[in-house]
């Protein structure tokens, strides 16, 4: 059966994606730190999740896997990892603007 909870949080995101979109200009990561991020993606977090981080150690972090969660859910995963799973927290290295600006960039479609 379709779960409504699944659906609301995807209402949800793509709200959150406009709202981002939107308020672009007022987007804490510089330019310069996006291109720092992109490249911790695909080396730090593809050295777990595969380069192309469609699954390693870790799953399946590519947009359409990802799709449907909600970028605040994804943005507290990457910062406080997952107990007992091999999934690090990133707090020490990341603010939270940035993971959640990773958990967008991964739910926009990160892998090449
Ligand atoms: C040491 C290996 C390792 C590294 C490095 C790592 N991860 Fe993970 N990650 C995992 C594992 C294992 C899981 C699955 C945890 C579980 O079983 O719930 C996971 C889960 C996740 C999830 C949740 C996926 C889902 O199904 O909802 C996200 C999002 C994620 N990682 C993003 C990242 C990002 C972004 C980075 C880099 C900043 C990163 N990971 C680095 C091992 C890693």
């Amino acid at each position: 059966m379709p779960s409504p909870i699944r659906w609301m949080n995807a209402a949800l995101s793509a709200a959150f994606a406009m709202s981002m979109a939107a308020g672009a200009a007022a987007e804490p990561v510089s330019e310069r730190r996006a291109a720092e991020l992109e490249r911790l993606v695909r080396h730090d977090c593809g050295s777990c999740h595969g380069m192309t981080l469609k699954g390693g150690l870790g799953p399946d972090i590519t947009a359409r896997r990802l799709a449907g969660s909600e970028p605040s859910a994804l943005a507290s995963i990457i910062l406080d990892g997952v107990p007992e799973k091999p999934m690090p927290p990133w707090r020490p290295l990341l603010s939270e603007a940035e993971a959640l600006w990773i958990a967008d960039y991964l739910l926009k479609d990160a892998s090449p």
